[in-house]
């Protein structure tokens, strides 16, 4: 008999919370599809670039892009009005991962940066141009990280983990190390319209799935494309300071104005963490092949193989967060080796160097075209 209230009152309980939580997930649910269906606010540079390749809502698309180029372009099948949002979004979501240039950055950009440890990264940071970076004639560039030219590589064996790895896995991937963060699901929205804007592209350049494009990746350098003279440490260092430390900071730590980042982290705290490909331990290959390609900015391709190979040798001594592989010690060590190295060099600096100024940086920024 008084079994009954004691019983009662957990069950009721229970439905009351299954209830709630059950109105909880379909509010957000709600929530979510009412983001999928608003007008999206472009960033600036996802207007250049969709608007010049002539993304809109109809039957049948043509790029643009090719007709100028080749004189032809094949009709493909169209975007409907779901398409061309979800495609705006992850142009934005590529630009601007952080949300800096969004009224509303976690609605805008599905809360990318909940799955980024940092304050600093943005996937155009690496894939440049909003993932297709070109010259001024509009060539696609060798070693680019093109997201186009990856889409269509679609299912992918990755050489480092002997896994077949789909578009949607590489990208979690990047959130995971290059990111140094967390992976959003497979299924998320995050992962979603960036790629259907990576679709879109390989449409707008008219690439052909299956194809490997040179502006796919990275285009690695290995020793054996070096004079064997070995990675070296203190010509790497040398080489940072006068070429790269202007932008990145003295100890590449990345460089911030009124709030606005001058060049992004290349270690410490907001930079990619030691299970990243951009890590020379790791992988040694890809760092050096980014930076003789993409690197100084206005200034790529002048930097020889080995000069890359000193930097990248150089900027992965530096201390930054441990990967997923690391495990908690080096997790701690890498924590206190960030906080403590930075003023110690500040002190150790010699007076005599040259001194860097974020005022030079932007005016030398502002003198770019
Ligand atoms: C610090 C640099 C960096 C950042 C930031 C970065 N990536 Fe990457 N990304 C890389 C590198 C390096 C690779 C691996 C290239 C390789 O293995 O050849 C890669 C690979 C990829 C690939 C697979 C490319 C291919 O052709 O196989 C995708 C997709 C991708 N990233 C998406 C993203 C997204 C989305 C973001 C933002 C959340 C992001 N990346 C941020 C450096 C970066
Ligand atoms: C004129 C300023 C400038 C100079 C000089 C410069 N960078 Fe960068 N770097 C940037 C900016 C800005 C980005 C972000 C990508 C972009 O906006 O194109 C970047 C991105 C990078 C990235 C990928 C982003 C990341 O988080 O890892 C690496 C690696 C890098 N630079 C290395 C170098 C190295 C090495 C040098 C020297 C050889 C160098 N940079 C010189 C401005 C500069």
């Amino acid at each position: 008999m008084s079994m009954s209230t004691g019983k009662l009152t957990k069950i009721v309980l229970l439905v009351l919370g299954s209830v709630g939580l059950y109105l909880l997930a379909t509010h957000q649910h709600g929530q979510r599809e009412a983001i999928r269906q608003a007008a999206v606010a472009l960033t600036p540079a996802c207007v250049e670039k969709l608007g010049r390749y002539g993304l809109a809502r109809s039957e049948h698309y043509q790029s643009p892009y090719a007709l100028q180029r080749t004189g032809a372009s094949i009709a493909v099948q169209g975007y409907g009005e779901d398409d061309v949002r979800a495609i705006q979004r992850g142009c934005n979501i590529i630009d601007d991962t952080q949300g800096s240039l969004a009224k509303d950055p976690g609605r805008e950009r599905w809360n990318a940066p909940r799955f980024i440890r940092g304050t600093h990264v943005s996937c155009d940071h690496c894939h440049q141009g909003i993932g297709d970076k070109q010259d001024v004639a509009g060539n696609p560039l060798k070693g680019s990280l093109s997201l186009g030219a990856s889409w269509v590589m679609a299912d992918m064996y990755d050489r480092f983990t002997g896994l077949l790895s789909p578009f949607e896995f590489r990208q979690m991937q990047c959130y995971i190390n290059s990111s140094n963060g967390y992976k959003p699901n497979i299924a998320d929205d995050v992962i979603r319209d960036v790629t259907a804007y990576s679709r879109f592209l390989s449409a707008a350049l008219e690439l052909k799935i299956g194809n490997h494009y040179d502006e796919q990746g990275i285009d690695e350098i290995p020793a054996s494309a070096t004079p064997k003279q070995g990675d070296d440490y203190v010509r790497g260092e040398a080489i940072y300071k006068k070429k790269c430390a202007n932008c990145h900071g003295p100890q590449a730590f990345g460089l911030e104005t009124n709030g606005r980042l001058v060049a992004p982290a290349l270690a410490g705290p907001n930079a990619w963490n030691m299970q990243s490909r951009n890590y020379f331990y790791y992988v040694s290959t890809i760092l050096p092949g980014f930076i003789c390609r993409n690197m100084p900015l206005g200034e790529e391709n002048t930097l020889s193989n080995q000069e890359c190979r000193d930097i990248a040798f150089y900027i992965s001594n530096l201390p930054r967060p441990a990967g997923d592989r690391q495990g908690p010690l080096v997790a701690l060590q890498q924590q206190i080796l960030m906080t403590v190295l930075p003023p110690l060099m500040r002190l150790t600096k010699s007076a005599g160097g040259s001194e860097v100024t974020a005022e030079r940086v932007l005016e030398r920024d502002q003198s770019r075209p």
